[in-house]
């Protein structure tokens, strides 16, 4: 293996980059905070919207990327549920991205085995919208492969107040004791549920928070951020990522 610094920010290509990785230690859930596609669109002097055309066609080069390398869980966050605050026009025109993106995408997507799933509440995400998702899962559904998992519409404290709801009525009417309620009992009250915590989170856009993102499954996740904003990715980044992720100690509190 190359000395990091050699290695890092080098102009490798991705075969030699994946040569470099341990196979035996290939994160099982890696999940990405897409940020930065306004400002990538903005620096370039073209309008917000194109930020977010570019970082669509990202996402199915970093699945492959992904799946090349067997990772099994990959969830992309494409829109919380904050985001409903921005401009009526660029929330509608990223509502409409699925319907430009499976459709496209599909066919290689099923010709590599990749299964689709969504973490996120469909109330409030237009009929069209889900439609196009719906419609990806359902051909999917039979897939073995990669789970490529869209956190839209997703909120981690909506999640976690509409799972302790949940949880407090199934106590109630005596589902679930109080005390028998541990790390994997709430869990299943999650959205992300039966899916594991991811093992690496990526943000991109240099920004260096969470966003409201997975609060509870991120508890002992890899963090790394980059400068580069989300359309700027390549798959180059992510095994750079990956090959950091390697690097760390994972002690959960241990020695
Ligand atoms: C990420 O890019 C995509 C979504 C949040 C939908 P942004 O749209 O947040 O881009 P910046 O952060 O404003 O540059
Ligand atoms: C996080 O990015 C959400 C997604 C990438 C979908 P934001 O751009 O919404 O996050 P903040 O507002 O900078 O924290
Ligand atoms: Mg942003």
């Amino acid at each position: 293996m190359l000395p990091f610094k050699k290695w890092f920010g080098s102009k490798l290509n991705s075969e030699e980059l994946i040569s470099r990785l341990d196979t035996d230690n290939i994160p099982n859930h890696v999940a990405v905070i897409m940020d930065g596609n306004g400002r990538w669109a903005q620096k370039r002097g073209l309008p917000r919207v194109a930020g977010h055309h570019s970082g669509m066609k990202n996402v199915k080069k970093i699945t492959m990327a992904a799946d090349a390398i067997g990772i099994n869980i990959l969830t992309m966050y494409a829109f919380s549920t904050e985001n409903w605050k921005r401009p009526k026009e660029e929330v509608e025109y990223l509502m409409k991205l699925p319907l430009e993106f499976f459709p496209k995408e599909i066919d290689e997507l099923i010709a590599n085995n990749v299964q689709i799933r969504m973490t996120g509440w469909q109330e409030g995400l237009p009929d069209y919208t889900l439609k196009a998702i719906q419609d990806a899962i359902d051909q999917t559904k039979h897939n073995s492969g990669l789970i490529l998992n869209f956190a839209l519409n997703y909120g981690s404290r909506k999640e976690m107040l509409s799972g302790v709801q949940q949880l407090a009525r199934d106590i109630a009417d005596g589902i679930v004791t109080a005390d028998a309620v541990d790390d994997a009992v709430f869990s299943r009250y999650l959205l992300t549920h039966p899916l594991p915590d991811p093992d690496l989170l990526i943000r991109t856009s240099g920004e260096l928070r969470i966003s409201n993102f997975m609060l509870w499954q991120l508890a002992y996740s890899e963090l790394w951020f980059t400068e580069l904003c989300w359309p700027e990715f390549t798959e180059q980044h992510f095994y750079e990522a990956v090959q950091e992720y390697q690097r760390r100690a994972r002690r959960y509190g241990g020695l």
